[in-house]
């Protein structure tokens, strides 16, 4: 595909989501936030009583899954779940199953459909070293855990969701290890990314950085 992509990936709650979602607004190019395609795998073994231990099984939700994502919100079986995927159990779920090869093969062509069109800004671990390895730009977007937690806690409690800072560290600091440390694209910038530190930046601040990237990489 000719279509050229921007790769935003990092740690949990680096800001990613939102920022890619801005950077594909300001460039009017698609966007693909794929740990929601790990979170609706999770959800779907949540809701048919699929045991996340068993590999294959999890690995045939992933082959199955009956998703569209519509102006921001995600659906399973014509369901919108966007809400029910942001819980951290849900979260958690996601990291465990993601370790699968299986399950990280079921999913690469669902992603790699979504590089159609003007461009596309893709959020997720493994974006800019599995998926879109020969994306044009890449970002590796760090920020420390501490302003990660708050953003997260921030982020839930705007959604009406009860949430306890110091569960969130503990929570946030379990799935970085497992996504950091599992053998099959484990978290980890790609050798040609630019790491952007955002904990003492604004959304704007970061979206503009990742423009301004964008604008010296033509
Ligand atoms: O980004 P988000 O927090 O929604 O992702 C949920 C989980 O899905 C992550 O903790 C990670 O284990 C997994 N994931 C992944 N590869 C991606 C995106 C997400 O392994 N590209």
């Amino acid at each position: 595909s000719n279509t050229p992509v921007i790769t935003i990936d990092g740690p949990t709650a680096s800001g990613k989501g939102t920022v890619a979602s801005r950077v594909a607004q300001q460039l009017g190019w698609h966007v693909l936030d794929s740990g929601a395609l790990y979170r609706l795998t999770a959800l779907a073994c949540e809701q048919n009583m699929i045991d996340s231990d068993e590999e294959s099984a999890v690995a045939q939700q992933a082959q199955a899954l009956d998703v569209h994502f519509s102006a921001g919100r995600s659906y399973l079986n014509q369901v919108d779940v966007t809400d029910a995927l942001r819980q951290e159990h849900i979260g958690l779920l996601a990291s465990k199953i993601a370790a699968y090869p299986a399950v990280r093969e079921a999913l690469l062509a669902r992603q790699r459909a979504f590089q159609t069109g003007k461009g596309l800004v893709a959020d997720g671990r493994d974006m800019g070293t599995v998926v879109f390895p020969n994306a044009p730009l890449k970002i590796f977007l760090v920020a420390d855990v501490q302003s990660r937690a708050q953003r997260r806690y921030k982020q839930l409690i705007d959604k009406g969701i009860s949430a306890n800072l110091s569960d969130l560290l503990v929570d946030l600091q379990a799935r970085d290890l497992r996504d950091t440390n599992r053998a099959v694209a484990p978290l980890k910038p790609a050798q040609d990314a630019y790491i952007l530190d955002s904990s003492s930046l604004s959304i704007d601040e970061t979206v503009n950085q990742v423009l301004q990237y964008w604008a010296n990489a033509q």
